[in-house]
């Protein structure tokens, strides 16, 4: 598949996608938007693909936001439509995959590009790494699902000071407040995503996918999220992933998915 500010390769069952546009320490253009789309969602048909690994080019930026020079100029209507667009093509597929995707956060995560790490199943960062929501900063409010989920994980209290006094939080802090999961050095970066992804990878796929939804469902309006994981639960027993995990225990041997 062809893209222009995105660079995607299949490694070990990892497919690692690597936003390409450090001169502007890759913000996010709709274009950009678009690719990354379309290579999450190629990533999840692709059956070879075990798990998705994200991170920025060159040693500053994760992402530093949307691209502010895209939508200066934007109507009322165009400025609902970037941020329905955006959820649509984008950060609600990225949480809703059935793949399991970590982001690996390496320097600043502004803005939308928070909110993609915000949208991924896992983060971990580098110690440079910073992050934060600074919209109101620019008279607009975080379009991309940050309002929602960085209260998720962060708690209301947190993502309201966060995204009111628009600060950034350092690797550290970030990591203490739950907003990612683990902070190594930045030449350590790539290596423990990688080291985890090995981790997922020894598990059923089908087991991954139930999971993801489970978990998603507690966080969508209207949805019983209890229901939703005994309608998981259950489908897993259909599943051969299910008969080699169970064999494989009973013969005290290794399952191979
Ligand atoms: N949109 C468009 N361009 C951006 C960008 C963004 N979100 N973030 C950085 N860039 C561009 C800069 O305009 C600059 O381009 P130029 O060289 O053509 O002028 C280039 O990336 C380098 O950024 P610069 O600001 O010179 O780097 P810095 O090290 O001085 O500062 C940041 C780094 C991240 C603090 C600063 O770039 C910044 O505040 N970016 C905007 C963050 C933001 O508000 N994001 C939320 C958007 S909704």
């Amino acid at each position: 598949m062809e893209y222009k500010n995105i660079l995607t390769e299949v490694v070990d069952g990892n497919l690692e996608i690597i936003i390409n546009r450090p001169e502007k320490l890759n913000a996010i253009n709709k274009e950009t938007i678009e690719e990354l789309g379309r290579a999450f969602q190629a990533g999840e048909k692709d059956a070879s693909v075990r798990v998705i690994i994200i991170s920025g080019s060159g040693e500053k930026a994760f992402i530093a936001g949307a691209d502010i020079s895209e939508f200066a100029n934007f109507s009322i209507e165009e400025g609902e439509s970037l941020s329905a667009e955006g959820q649509k093509i984008l950060f609600d597929i990225v949480e809703n995959l059935t793949t399991p995707v970590i982001a690996a956060v390496n320097g600043f995560a502004l803005g939308g590009g928070l909110e993609l790490a915000l949208a991924c199943h896992v983060r971990i960062a580098s110690a440079n790494a910073k992050m934060g929501l600074p919209e109101v900063s620019l008279g607009v409010i975080p379009g991309y699902g940050g309002t929602q989920r960085l209260s998720q994980l962060a708690g209301k209290g947190k993502a309201m000071e966060m995204i009111l006094t628009a600060r950034m939080v350092d690797a550290n802090e970030a990591h203490r407040i739950g907003l990612v999961n683990a902070v190594v050095e930045q030449v350590d970066l790539m290596d423990t995503a990688r080291a985890m992804a090995a981790t997922m990878k020894k598990n059923s796929p089908l087991a991954m996918a139930s999971a993801i939804r489970a978990i998603n469902a507690g966080f969508k309006n209207g949805v019983d999220g209890f229901k939703a994981e005994i309608s998981e639960f259950g489908k897993c027993f259909g599943t051969d992933d299910f008969k080699e995990g169970t064999t494989a225990f009973l013969e005290k041997r290794k399952a191979n998915f």
